[in-house]
């Protein structure tokens, strides 16, 4: 048990619900592993309320906040500064005490792509697929293009909302990296050695005999997956990929969101947390899920 006393630092968590929120248990925990005096809790911001509890916060002396749905966008005009790719991707769920405010970064993206170095897939120069045209998908599309990916195609069953996340990147990095599809149009898809991020909610729990895709023949054009559910831990969209070929990876999403916290944690305290006790803290959190 921490001791709570005079020279405790606070963070939190901003969001509406939050009540189900896993990030105290991660982020309690790198505390206790670091050694850190440090309480991190949840705040219920409703909203309208989000730049009142965020000069709020400054007032308190509050190290810093993550912030989670339906905040992620709103809380940028409170901000006093913002890291260039959480501003492209319009989506901030950090907060970082600077001078005179909170600067902004989006480590929902950070902590992927250190999910993604760590198990040794690096997106530079390499093809990808992402399924689903919403928020996930936008910053994963943003991600992949900063990185250097050779071709982004965005598959999703309404063309224009896959087709608006491609402009947004071309339009960004000034390049014709990223373009949409039709999720029925898969069988187009040219080749094969695609990494495929998965950020539909299809085969969430309970649905888990659910994925976007059935056909073998899309699964044959991966090579590596990613799954951005959690729950269940093995999801359909990972379960066919892995039949699809001999030794082919896929990960669920609950790095990521260890990552995620991570690299908030990370930000805050400026220290570097170690894979030992990044994975003591990833037990910590399937224990808490029942995972
Ligand atoms: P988030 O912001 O978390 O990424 P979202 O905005 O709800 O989530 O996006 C969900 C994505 O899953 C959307 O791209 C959605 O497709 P549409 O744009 O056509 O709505 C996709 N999705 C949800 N249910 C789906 C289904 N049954 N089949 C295919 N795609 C589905």
């Amino acid at each position: 048990m921490r001791n709570i006393k005079g020279t405790t630092r606070v963070c939190g968590i901003i969001g509406n619900p939050v009540e189900h929120s896993i990030s105290p248990i991660l982020q309690n925990k790198l505390a206790d592993l670091t050694n850190i005096n440090l309480a991190y809790v949840p705040f219920k911001v409703l909203d309208g309320d989000v730049c009142d509890a965020v000069k709020g916060a400054y007032a308190l002396n509050v190290l810093g906040m993550n912030v989670t749905v339906p905040h992620k966008s709103a809380v940028i005009d409170a901000l006093i500064d913002i890291d260039p790719l959480a501003k492209s991707i319009g989506a901030v769920n950090t907060l970082v005490r600077v001078d005179g405010g909170y600067k902004g970064y989006n480590t929902d993206i950070l902590g992927l792509k250190r999910e993604l170095e760590e198990e040794n897939i690096f997106l530079k120069s390499e093809k990808v697929i992402i399924i689903g045209a919403g928020g996930a998908s936008r910053a994963i599309a943003f991600l992949c293009a900063s990185e250097g990916a050779n071709e982004v195609i965005i598959l999703n069953r309404t063309f224009d909302k896959a087709k608006g996340i491609a402009e947004a990147v071309n339009g960004h990095f000034n390049c014709n990296v990223a373009r949409a599809m039709e999720l029925s149009d898969y069988e187009k898809l040219s080749g094969g050695d695609y990494v495929c991020i998965q950020t539909t909610s299809v085969g969430l729990h309970p649905n888990d005999n659910d994925t976007p895709i059935e056909d073998m023949k899309f699964f044959e054009k991966i090579k590596i997956g990613v799954d951005i559910i959690y729950n269940p831990a093995k999801t359909r969209f990972m379960e066919l990929l892995e039949k699809s070929g001999d030794g082919k990876r896929a990960y669920n999403g609950l790095k990521m969101l260890l990552y995620q916290g991570v690299c908030a944690y990370e930000l805050w305290n400026d220290v570097k947390i170690t894979k030992e006790q990044a994975d003591l803290v990833y037990d910590a959190m399937k224990k808490e899920m029942k995972l």
